[in-house]
């Protein structure tokens, strides 16, 4: 087991990729907090974890809400008594022309995006300080790595994410608290699943500009995400892990050569 004995608080795990995450880490031995604003499917994932023989609690969380998030963090050192691990996935974003999106919609993606993920962090960091460490995994995305047309107020908090976790990582880096991101690409979370399990046209030119062709799941982040969280990552700080079936490789250009994906 690589989270043996270990306490996980995992943000917006009643689905996608924080539920896989939840799910695995407890496979894996950890404690995990389950913090969600849905509370029926946190309710869900915590059952389903205990029913699998797994420790869990659910914590109603608003992460848009700063005295949730201390509440998060809180609950978490309450019950177990520390925190080990601590992802950052729940996140609000907004959509639209980065020049066109009212100052409203745009300060909200970033409470939501990024400010969130470093007041969690913060809050954590207060208690890892003084049980000698911690990991820190932050759920960023190729988008922080990259534009994309019409989503520039995520790009832009996920880019702040990436950027964070880089320096969380720098300034405890000898406090042996490490913290790095994920990057995913598009995932098949029930979102996207259910698009692409309609046939939906755009799922199908997101699998087609995606070398591998296809969408990742859930699970797959998850086992990055455990690695990033467990012991075996302990020279691993301040940095980044891209799982987006090669997605983030390609420039952008096209084919000039009549070498395309999928063309054999
Ligand atoms: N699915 C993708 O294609 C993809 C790609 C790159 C990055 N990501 C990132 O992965 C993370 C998870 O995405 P997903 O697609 O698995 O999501 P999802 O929609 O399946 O699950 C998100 C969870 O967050 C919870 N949540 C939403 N708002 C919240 C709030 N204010 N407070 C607390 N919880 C809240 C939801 O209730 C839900 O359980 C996000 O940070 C997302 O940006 C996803």
């Amino acid at each position: 087991m690589r989270l043996k004995g270990k306490i996980a608080t995992v943000s917006g795990a009643a689905s996608g990729i924080g539920e896989a995450i939840a799910r695995t880490f407890a496979r894996e031995g950890a404690s995990v907090v389950i913090a969600d604003i849905n509370t029926d499917g946190g309710h869900r994932v915590r059952d389903a974890i205990r029913a699998a023989g797994g420790t869990a609690e659910f914590v109603e969380a608003n992460i848009l809400d700063t005295a949730s998030i201390e509440n998060m963090i809180e609950t978490t050192v309450r019950r177990f008594g520390r925190i080990d691990v601590l992802v950052n996935n729940a996140q609000t974003t907004a959509a639209g022309r980065l020049g066109e999106i009212e100052l409203e919609a745009f300060q909200r993606a970033l409470q939501g995006g990024l400010v969130s993920y470093w007041y969690a962090s913060k809050c954590a960091i207060a208690h890892m300080l003084k049980q000698g460490g911690g990991s820190i995994v932050n759920v960023a995305s190729v988008s922080g790595l990259a534009g994309d047309f019409g989503l520039g107020a995520y790009n832009a908090s996920k880019a702040g994410v990436v950027n964070i976790s880089r320096v969380f990582g720098i300034e405890y880096a000898r406090k042996n608290i490490r913290c790095n991101a994920l990057c995913p690409g598009p995932i098949g979370s029930p979102g996207l699943k259910a698009m692409d399990d309609a046939g939906n046209p755009n799922i199908q030119r997101i699998k087609e500009a995606i070398p591998m062709g296809r969408l990742g799941t859930p699970q797959e982040m998850a086992n990055i995400a455990l690695f990033l969280a467990s012991d075996e990552a302990s020279f691993v700080t301040g940095s980044f892990y891209v799982g987006d079936g090669g997605l983030w490789a390609h420039s952008g250009m096209p084919s000039l050569t009549g070498i395309e994906p999928g063309g054999w």
